[in-house]
């Protein structure tokens, strides 16, 4: 199923999410008491997790945004600095002015960073589609890698080499999605990116990262294919050290059954780590009160969190963006009714939701790490 074919189907069933967000929403005043003078940065580091979000230069410069990424995480992602549309403005120059900002910001806060991401096919500049051929692409793959990933060689925590690569309606036997990496370079563009990166960057962590992999009733073909391409490159010795999860996750998804379990103790007997790469939820399809919206929303991120946690492989949790003020839903999923989207643990005021105190509780039940 594509995202567009979800999305379809989710308007449809508008009325039976009403329905389970008003079930759900009883459920939160039942979650555990958790220490609100404590950040969830430091919830989570008492499991030896890393708790962090996405970040852009524009929200960075809101100083009490700033002040409240820089209390509340210990490890940040950059949103769209180091995407290819970024960075690179034209075929021979790099733009590291959004990336080192937001570098400078985390290092000054004794934070991690993250980045996000090599190999893609979006994000990529208008000159890319006229520029880049069959002729040339391997090697603008690879020159890409290696520049981006020496300017920050032994600062990185990790890098997301390859995002999304997997598309099982594109009708391959291997389910790779049909991108123009594919197209020019081939299958093994996977593999090659792995191996420039870690050459780049021998102490960072490799993740593969991959979107819809966590509802329980239709993921279940892309799992397969993702463990199939994990367990491939594993086979060959390529550099992968870990897989992300997204988990930009609906207040509707049904998510920690029977299949996703499995699929997560197959990454993890592979001897990957799991991150949650990209956390939020959307309240797009959710009727009633601001305040039944937020605890269906905090509700699903304690039921998915508490679930994932289960596993020692989990060891880094990140939301798209830290509070509802900065959040690409508001644009990318807005409400039909036009009320603000309230996707994340803080209000646009940057007051706490009741999703806080759900991570918060999903930290501090999680076992040590
Ligand atoms: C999103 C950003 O948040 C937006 O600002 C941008 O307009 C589009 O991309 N999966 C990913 C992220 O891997 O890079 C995407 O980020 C969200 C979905």
């Amino acid at each position: 199923m594509t995202r567009r074919e979800f999305l379809v189907g989710t308007a449809a069933a508008c009325a039976t999410m009403r329905a389970r967000a008003t079930t759900n929403a009883g459920g939160v005043s039942t979650l555990p008491h958790v220490d609100m003078s404590k950040a969830l940065g430091e919830h989570a580091a008492a499991k030896g997790i890393l708790f962090g979000t996405a970040l852009g230069v524009g929200p960075l410069k809101d100083p009490a945004y700033a002040d409240l990424v820089a209390r509340q995480c210990t490890i940040g992602v950059s949103e769209n600095a180091l995407k290819w549309a970024a960075l690179r403005p034209a075929p021979d120059r790099y733009d590291f002015g959004a990336g080192d900002y937001c570098f400078q910001f985390l290092s000054s806060h004794g934070m991690k960073y993250r980045g996000h991401t090599l190999v893609w096919e979006l994000a990529l500049p208008t000159w890319f589609h006229n520029t880049v051929n069959a002729g040339n692409a391997k090697a603008m793959m690879l020159d890409h890698i290696s520049v981006v990933v020496r300017h920050y060689a032994g600062k990185m925590h990790s890098w997301d080499v390859v995002n999304e690569a997997i598309e099982l309606n594109d009708g391959r036997p291997d389910g790779l999605k049909n991108t123009p990496w594919l197209q020019m370079v081939g299958p093994e563009y996977i593999e090659m990116a792995f191996h420039a990166a870690h050459e780049a960057d021998p102490k960072a962590m490799l993740t593969y990262n991959e979107n819809w992999l966590e509802p329980e009733s239709w993921a279940e073909t892309k799992r397969q294919a993702t463990v199939a391409l994990l367990t491939n490159l594993k086979k060959k010795g390529v550099p992968v050290h870990g897989l992300g999860i997204q988990s930009h996750l609906f207040a509707e998804t049904v998510v920690g059954g029977p299949h996703f379990a499995r699929f997560l103790d197959e990454v993890a007997d592979l001897g990957l780590a799991i991150l949650i790469t990209e956390m939020d939820i959307r309240d797009q399809h959710l009727g009633g009160s601001v305040e039944t919206r937020d605890q269906a929303v905090a509700q699903k991120y304690y039921d998915y969190l508490s679930f994932m946690l289960q596993r020692k492989a989990v060891k880094v949790v990140l939301t798209w963006g830290l509070s509802n003020r900065y959040t690409w839903i508001s644009e990318h999923n807005p409400r039909p009714d036009g009320s603000p989207v309230r996707p994340l643990p803080y209000d646009a005021d940057l007051k706490p939701t009741p999703a806080w105190s759900a991570v918060a509780a999903a930290f501090d039940q999680a076992s040590e790490r």
